[in-house]
């Protein structure tokens, strides 16, 4: 079922950042998952980075607009296209050759959100659509050996889920899935700065503090940064500094939610399995993962090693892609217990 067709194809279609992996080349793509259309007509006028780049900077007659919320498809159009526009960079000549296309997508989706992602990959040009679990794909992503029967919990903070999944035998035993992440951290330093300081700002100043000087855990040094918004009052554009302890204050709720979620997976998880994840550490995936001192905590919470893999970015995308080794792996035994059992 699954050769080595260099016009197979594994996609990371995430909240904030779409990746596409091609066998034999790697990560190909990497891009915001932003389209820009002219309102009325919805003529799409640029997609990723360029389209990035205008998000709520637009004069009236376009509109910059993130396709996926909540790692689900919130405009199907705009998704189909920006997902054909991505596979036509990639692969020129993909009208002559349709590609295979394995999808990561977040386990909380309903039925017929996976239906609408399917959809979408069909109309992008897709001749086969193999939609799987983004803790699935983040496992083999992240180079572990899912095919053991052995214990691994795997933690996957992406911009609009968090996904905590136990596999074993490359099944999923075990997953919580809950709609937060980076960009409900993002939401929360809006709030706390509006609240505390009167300062409207916006999401992509929330982003920086977030990575310049976010952090789970107190830290040494206090870090600064000078930010500017509109003053909720005046309504006039104003500086403000901020520093790494607000910052950290106001991530504390979304945080303790991710945490909580964690602990109830432990809780959910059968003992065997339990021991082999104390033994081997949680793996955390996504960019979630990179927030100063978030895999600390984790490990203090929750007693257990974390480990963030090597590029948490990458793993969904990676795993998709090598999905079709894993498969074939997994067929390749499927037709030997069937020729035993025939
Ligand atoms: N160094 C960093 N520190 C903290 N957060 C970061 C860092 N780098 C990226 N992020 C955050 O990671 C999130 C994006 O992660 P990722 O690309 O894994 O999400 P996604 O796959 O697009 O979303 P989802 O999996 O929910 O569909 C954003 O919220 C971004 O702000
Ligand atoms: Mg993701």
């Amino acid at each position: 079922m699954f050769g080595n067709n260099s016009s197979d194809i594994g996609i990371d279609l995430g909240t904030c950042n779409t990746l596409v992996y091609i066998h034999g080349k790697g990560i190909v793509l990497n891009e915001p998952s932003v389209v820009a259309v002219e309102r009325g007509t919805k003529r799409v006028v640029a997609v990723g980075s360029d389209a990035k780049r205008m998000l709520w900077k637009t004069p009236g007659n376009i509109i910059a607009i993130r396709p996926m919320r909540d790692g689900v498809i919130a405009d199907l159009e705009s998704t189909e296209k920006m997902i054909r526009f991505f596979i036509s960079k990639v692969l020129p000549r993909y009208r002559f050759v349709k590609p295979r296309m394995v999808i990561g997508i977040p386990s909380c989706i309903t039925e017929v959100e996976r239906r609408a992602v399917e959809e979408c990959a069909y109309k992008a040009g897709a001749r086969e659509v193999i939609v799987i679990e983004e803790s699935l794909a983040a496992a083999i992503g992240a180079d572990i050996s899912i095919s053991e029967p052995m214990g691994h919990m795997i933690c996957d903070i992406g911009g609009g889920t968090t996904e905590i999944s136990v596999i074993s035998l490359g099944g999923m035993v075990v997953t919580n899935a809950i709609r937060l992440g980076g960009d409900e951290f993002d939401e929360a330093i809006i709030k706390q700065v509006r609240s505390v300081h009167n300062l409207i700002i916006g999401e992509q100043t929330a982003e920086r503090l977030k990575i310049e000087i976010g952090n789970a855990a107190p830290d040494k040094t206090i870090e600064k940064v000078e930010i500017k918004g509109t003053d909720a009052i005046t309504g006039l554009p104003r500086r403000l500094e901020i520093d790494s302890v607000e910052v950290r204050e106001a991530l504390k709720d979304p945080i303790t939610q991710i945490i909580d979620e964690i602990k109830a997976t432990l809780g959910k998880t059968p003992p065997e399995l339990a021991a082999d994840i104390v033994e081997r550490g949680i793996v955390m995936t996504g960019g979630g993962s990179l927030l100063k001192g978030l895999p600390k905590l984790v490990s203090k919470e929750t007693g257990v090693p974390v480990i963030v893999a090597e590029n948490p970015l990458d793993c969904v995308a990676l795993g998709a892609g090598k999905y079709f080794e894993y498969a074939k792996i997994f067929d390749n035994s499927r037709q030997i217990y069937d020729t035993l059992n025939s």
